[in-house]
C-alpha cells in the first residue's frame, strides 16, 4: 500500500523487500522545495534500518524524476528571508543526500522522465542508476545564469570525463536516457515500459547478496576513490575486518558451499543465504 508524507511531497511503499520511494510533486515536475526535502530525510531515515527492507529505489511521479531545485520555494523565497534560510535550505537538501550516499542498504535511482541541475545530487547518491531511454538530463542551472552548484558541478566531473563534463555544464544542452547511459551518468537506459522490470530485477540480485558485504562493498567504492593507492590498501583491510565484526559467518559458509558442498560456483552467482540462516 502506497504511504505519503505528512504534506504529500513523498510516496512510498514496500514490496518483497524493496521499498520504492518517490518524488511526489508531479505537478511541479518533482523539484526538490524544502518541505520535500525535509519529508524526504524523514523518509528515506524511516526506511533505513526496517527489517522488511532490503534495498532503496528512488524514483519520481508523473513525467519527472526531479526538475532539480525548486526556483521559487527553495531559492527565491529563501532569498527574500535572509542568508539564514537558504542555508537552511541547504542544509536540508544536502542532509538527505548525503544520507541517501551512505545508506545503510543498497539505492537505485530509477530516473522515469526529467532529471536537471540539483537532481543529479540524489541521482549520484544513488549507488546504481538506470534511466528511461527518453529521460532528458540536463545541468540546465547556465540556462538560468547560476553554476551548477549543491554538489551537481562535482557529479559531473565524478561521472563523466573531463571534456564532457565541461561540455554538459557549459552549452545547457540536455541528454537522453541512452545518450546518459553512453556517458555513464547512469548504468543503463531502457525502453520505459521495461524499467520497472529491469530495476527489479537489479534489486533483486542485490537482495539475494550478503548485505554485511554490500554495505562494505558501496561505501569502499566510494571511499577509495578519494585515497591514494597504499591508504585504500589499508582501508579496505580494515573495513573487511569491521565487517567480519558484523557477519563472522557469511564468507565461511560461502566457503564451505563453494569447496566442501560443491552447490555454487562464486565466479558465477552468490552463495544461498537460506542455508547460512537453517
Ligand atoms: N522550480 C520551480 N518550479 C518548477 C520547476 C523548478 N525547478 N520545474 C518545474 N516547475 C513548475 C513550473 O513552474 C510549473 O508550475 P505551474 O504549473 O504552477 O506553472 C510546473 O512545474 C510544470 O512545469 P512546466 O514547465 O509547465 O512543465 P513541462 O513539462 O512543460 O516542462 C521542464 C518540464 C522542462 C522540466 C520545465 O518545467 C523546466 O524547465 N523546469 C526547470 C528545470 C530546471 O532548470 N531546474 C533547475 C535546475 S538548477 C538547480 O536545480 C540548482
Amino acid at each position: 500500500m502506497t504511504e505519503t508524507s505528512p504534506k504529500g511531497t513523498v510516496a512510498y511503499e514496500v514490496v518483497d523487500r524493496i521499498a520504492w520511494v518517490k518524488f511526489n510533486r508531479p505537478d511541479k515536475r518533482n523539484c526538490m522545495s524544502p518541505t520535500l526535502n525535509q519529508e524526504m530525510l524523514e523518509v528515506i531515515e524511516s526506511l533505513e534500518f526496517r527489517e522488511d527492507v532490503g534495498v532503496l529505489v528512488l524514483t519520481g511521479e508523473g513525467t519527472a524524476w526531479s526538475a532539480g531545485m525548486d526556483l521559487k520555494e527553495y531559492f527565491r523565497e529563501n532569498e527574500q528571508k535572509g542568508l539564514w534560510a537558504t542555508r537552511k535550505a541547504q542544509r536540508q537538501a544536502y542532509s538527505w543526500w548525503e544520507r541517501l550516499r551512505w545508506y545503510h542498504k543498497p539505492t537505485i535511482a530509477m530516473v522515469n522522465g526529467w532529471c536537471f541541475g540539483g537532481g543529479y545530487g540524489p541521482l549520484f547518491s544513488c549507488d546504481l542508476a538506470f534511466a528511461a531511454e527518453d529521460a532528458q538530463f540536463g545541468l540546465s542551472e547556465i540556462n538560468w545564469g547560476i553554476l551548477p552548484g549543491g554538489g551537481a558541478s562535482k557529479v559531473a566531473a565524478e561521472l563523466l570525463s573531463f571534456r564532457k563534463a565541461m561540455y554538459h555544464a557549459m552549452m545547457g544542452e540536455n541528454l537522453t536516457g541512452t545518450q546518459a547511459a553512453e556517458w555513464g551518468l547512469v548504468n543503463e537506459a531502457l525502453p520505459g515500459d521495461k524499467l520497472k522490470e529491469r530495476v527489479t530485477e537489479v534489486a533483486n540480485v542485490l537482495l539475494a547478496k550478503n548485505a554485511v558485504a554490500l554495505k562494505a562493498t558501496k561505501d569502499a567504492v566510494r571511499r577509495v576513490r578519494e585515497m591514494t593507492y597504499d591508504n585504500a590498501e589499508d582501508y579496505l583491510i580494515r573495513a573487511q575486518e569491521a565487517a567480519n565484526s558484523f557477519d563472522a559467518h557469511g564468507r565461511k559458509e560461502a566457503t564451505r558451499q563453494f569447496i566442501d558442498e560443491k552447490s555454487f560456483k562464486p565466479g558465477l552467482g552468490a552463495y544461498d543465504l537460506n542455508k547460512q540462516k537453517a
